[in-house]
């Protein structure tokens, strides 16, 4: 007998994360689980979850329980998606191919990364699951539009347009440490794709003088829901303000996301966020929300709180780091035996029954 990859003491997410660590170089660890600045954002996401009580009930009949729902025509298991992460084979060197492999065997959702490290045609050709794609608008909108085209032909269904990271974050920690992406390690989709032109002259910012001029605008949303059929969902929306916007573009679905605390530091905790958010939304269109989501007791929280799934997005390499496929198979496993625990003890059958009630009254 084949003894298993993953090791005996490793029964949680937080037990991949510790593994994780131990095996990657402490550069790649600091892009991984680097933040923004001084990694309040990141550290709030998960304290707010850590805060919210819940209340247990005792006796309810689960008759029936299910923890599947419908999400854009796609009935899936469990309210748990794989968020778009930049280059999995820092985590394993077959990266996207076996995240795809993992997703697969779980029946879930896989949101390849625009800043993938395989092909999305690689990807999809080897993927038995469904997939979604992540768009970041393009210098050039042919170059975003060819993405577009090459996500639709590879059998991508539905499309998420990144949004709150038009510049990167204040990475402290991976420049401390000087991280850059090992060699024959790259951005593949976007070979050929010419960046935004800079005209920094002697002292000047190239956020302002160039990285800011190509950056999309609410106007390119409204072009882009124009020009494809495929769902199309806005992530990184953290107020009330941006929702109102995204629901006159005519989008499809939103993420509330501050990017796991990775772009601007000191935005709240997404799960703090989420109840106006859901107020404003008003069920138009579904939500998703990551952020720091690592227990089956957050996914109760966040759906109680308005959101109809959770995106994962650090646990993917988590897992891959650890045992590849295997390892990341095994997350989502837990992830939804856990949610099913969290469903039985507060005596919701179902994600419909999962109400503010859930939080503990006295
Ligand atoms: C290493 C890494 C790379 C990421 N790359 C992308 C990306 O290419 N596109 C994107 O929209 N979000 C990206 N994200 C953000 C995730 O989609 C997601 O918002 C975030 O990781 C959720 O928080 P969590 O890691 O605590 O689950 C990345 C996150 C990490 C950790």
């Amino acid at each position: 007998m084949t003894a298993s990859p993953v090791p005996a003491d490793v029964v949680s997410l937080a037990d991949y994360e510790r593994h994780a660590r131990e095996r990657l170089p402490a550069a790649v660890w600091a892009y991984i689980a680097g933040a923004g600045a001084d990694g309040i954002t990141r550290r709030w996401n998960r304290e707010a979850f850590d805060r919210l009580k819940l209340e247990g009930r005792v006796l309810a009949d689960m008759t029936g329980a299910d923890t599947g729902l419908d999400l854009f025509g796609q009935r899936l298991r469990a309210p748990i998606i794989l968020a778009p992460v930049a280059f999995h084979k820092l985590a394993h060197p077959r990266g996207e191919l076996e995240t795809a492999l993992a997703a697969a065997a779980t029946g879930t959702v896989m949101t390849i990364s625009a800043q993938s490290s395989v092909l999305i045609e690689e990807i999809a050709a080897s993927a038995q699951g469904p997939l979604w794609f992540q768009l970041y608008m393009q210098a050039r909108r042919e170059d975003t539009l060819a993405l577009v085209r090459r996500a639709e032909a590879a059998g991508c269904r539905a499309l998420l347009v990144t949004a709150d990271a038009p510049v990167n974050g204040v990475r402290n920690e991976e420049q401390r440490v000087g991280f850059r992406l090992p060699d024959g390690l790259e951005a593949v989709n976007l070979r050929d794709m010419p960046g935004p032109v800079l005209r920094v002259g002697p002292g000047e910012s190239p956020v302002f003088k160039g990285l800011l001029d190509a950056a999309p605008t609410w106007r390119d949303i409204e072009w882009l829901r124009a020009s494809t059929k495929l769902p199309l969902l806005l992530k990184g929306i953290m107020s009330c303000h941006d929702v109102r916007l995204a629901l006159q573009s005519g989008v499809d679905g939103i993420v509330v996301s501050n990017h796991g605390g990775r772009v601007l530091d000191t935005l709240p905790a997404t799960i703090e966020a989420l109840p106006a958010i859901a107020d404003e939304v008003a069920g138009k269109v579904p939500i998703l929300l990551d952020g720091g989501v690592r227990r089956g007791t957050d996914i109760v929280k966040a759906v109680a709180l308005g959101a109809n799934a959770v995106m994962v997005g650090q646990p993917i390499l988590h897992g891959l780091a650890v045992a590849g496929a295997v390892g990341l198979a095994h997350i989502l496993n837990i992830m939804c035996a856990e949610l099913e625990v969290a469903m039985a003890l507060t005596g919701r059958p179902r994600l419909s029954d999962i109400d503010h009630g859930i939080f503990a009254s006295c």
